[in-house]
């Protein structure tokens, strides 16, 4: 077993999260004081969003300075006292970090484009036009538009796969990845315990720069999003280097005892795609598979998306109903109490299966996504878009956690998004009140603790397809979700089974041969063991 085998992660948005010194957004002061909330809520590892200097066009994830911390969210010295008590609280950390692309503004990319001669040009994928003119080739960046820019002063193109301001580092030049290998010996001598690899599915490019096949056409009115899916992405995702990167990160992550968990968001969901980057057991630790925030409320579908899921990787993918990327799920699954139920119900059974699940702050107190009004939205991606609704804006509102108007987020300063919240959904009041949200997920969290089972055995299957409830167990813990629309009955394996956990019930009923699920809801059952003599 290894340290992260048995817990629970929790995604922080760092400008979203809590604001120690007033100006409206999320920093480490603010993070190092809410820190014992985690540990209150029983989750073991906390992944913390990009902090490093950074122009901010898509907040952080532009990163002008590898091996630093922004002023905005505080000095060096913050992250390392923000570290040092999570550590004390028995937190562990992983950082994000940022790979396939810098801001415009990182020296690397000052020295390649001022200096179309000199070696860090190699740095960055540079092209000269199409013949007849136009960007190299046919790839689309994720966030709207043509993957290339043109750079008037060496009158050639550079690549970006998401903002012109974040271009592609050139991950075939070995001056850059040995380069990389500081950044992280950087953050691990500072003791974080690994890393969330963004954009892992997109590191290498094929060299050639060939067209990428096309699968459908596209037509003026589709979302940036849309249009990168109607494109096979053969040649600038999921090459088959990606792995040799990891495999040499994983070589110096072993030697500090660290994790790498890898954001490999691959269209279509393909687990087989996504597994080939954790199954050898000698790249990254763990894959997010985000499957399970496109897979329609429906059992038969969800069971097949985790079943398809387990075949492929056993016990490697990494969980998460809700990100800073996606809407929030209990919007998606339905919204309003329903949502909220349906939210939780799924949650019990992401935390029973293999893998290592994650919540995103708020999932906790049952966040839907906010309202955000046009003239306070931020995200890019809303803005370069035809439809604004496109923006992830609604996931990221600062973390309500008391009543009042900037909602116990910040002391001074407007808040950088909307707080947007009711005093019943902060964490003050649910903490308060036993019967809330957020002590139903404190709860689910101690009891899938104390069922080792769940991190130990092996996962066999009690329902098939056709069946309305998705059951397996885990020696001696089963799990079930009822996703259909109506009370269903499970038959259980022999033995007594007790409530460990129910999304909808209190614990503690036992029940022999079958049990009737409600709709939704999510259970963990413990075996009680045979009387002996
Ligand atoms: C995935 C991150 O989660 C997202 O927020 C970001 O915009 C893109 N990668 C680009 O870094």
């Amino acid at each position: 077993m290894r340290w992260w085998d048995s817990e629970v992660g929790y995604e922080v948005y760092l400008r979203s999260f809590a604001d120690g010194n007033g100006d409206g957004v999320g920093d480490f002061p603010g993070l190092a004081a809410k820190l014992d909330y985690l540990a209150w809520l029983g989750v073991g590892i906390v992944w913390i969003t990009p902090f490093y200097p950074s122009p901010m066009r898509d907040f952080g994830y532009d990163v002008a300075d590898y091996v630093g911390v922004d002023p905005l969210f505080g000095t060096l010295d913050d992250f390392d006292a923000c570290i040092a008590e999570a550590h004390r609280l028995g937190l562990r950390v992983l950082i994000d970090l940022v790979p396939n692309h810098t801001s415009d503004q990182h020296r690397w990319f000052h020295a390649s484009r001022s200096d179309p001669d000199g070696s860090m040009r190699g740095y960055y994928h540079w092209r000269d036009p199409a013949v007849g003119g136009g960007p190299p080739n046919n790839w689309v960046s994720h966030f709207g538009g043509p993957a290339w820019s043109y750079d008037e002063g060496s009158q050639q193109y550079y690549l970006h796969l998401f903002l012109p301001e974040q271009p592609d580092l050139n991950w075939s030049n070995p001056d850059l990845v040995r380069e990389f290998d500081g950044v992280l010996e950087f953050w691990l001598d500072r003791e974080v315990d690994g890393f969330r690899v963004d954009v892992a599915q997109g590191l290498v490019k094929n060299m050639l720069m060939p067209d990428n096949p096309q699968r459908f056409p596209v037509t003026p009115e589709m979302s940036p999003r849309q249009v990168f899916g109607c494109y096979e992405h053969r040649y600038d995702l999921d090459q088959a280097g990606n792995t040799a990167i990891y495999r040499r990160w994983r070589a110096i992550a072993e030697r500090y005892g660290a994790m790498l968990l890898g954001e490999v968001y691959l269209r279509d969901n393909n687990p087989n795609l996504v597994s080939r980057y954790v199954s050898k057991q000698d790249g990254l630790h763990r894959a997010f598979y985000f499957a399970p925030m496109h897979t329609p409320w429906e059992p038969s579908a969800m069971w097949s998306t985790f079943r398809d899921a387990l075949d492929a990787a056993p016990r490697d993918f990494s969980w998460a109903l809700s990100s800073h990327d996606d809407p929030r799920a209990p919007t998606r699954l339905g919204g309003g109490e329903l949502g909220r139920a349906r939210a939780l119900a799924y949650s019990v059974l992401l935390f029973a299966l293999p893998g290592l699940p994650f919540l995103y702050q708020g999932d906790e107190l049952g966040l839907e996504e906010a309202d955000v009004p046009p003239e306070q939205r931020q995200d890019p991606v809303g803005s370069r878009n035809q439809n604004p609704a496109d923006g992830r804006d609604g996931c990221r509102t600062p973390m309500p956690w008391a009543p009042g108007p900037a909602g116990g987020f910040t002391h001074g300063a407007e808040p950088w998004l909307p707080i947007a919240r009711s005093d019943d959904e902060t964490v003050a009041v649910q903490r308060g009140d036993p019967g809330s949200i957020l002590h139903k997920y404190r709860e689910l969290l101690a009891v899938r603790r104390a069922l080792g089972d769940l991190h130990a055995c092996e996962l066999e299957w009690l329902t098939d397809r056709s069946a309305p409830v998705i059951g397996f167990r885990r020696g001696d813990c089963v799990c079930a979700l009822n996703a259909a629309d109506a009370p269903a009955d499970l038959a259980l394996p022999p033995g007594q089974w007790r409530m460990a956990f129910s999304s909808e019930r209190p614990a503690g009923a036992v029940f022999e041969s079958a049990m009737t699920i409600d709709a939704p809801e999510g259970v963990l059952l413990a075996r009680i063991p045979r009387s002996l003599g």
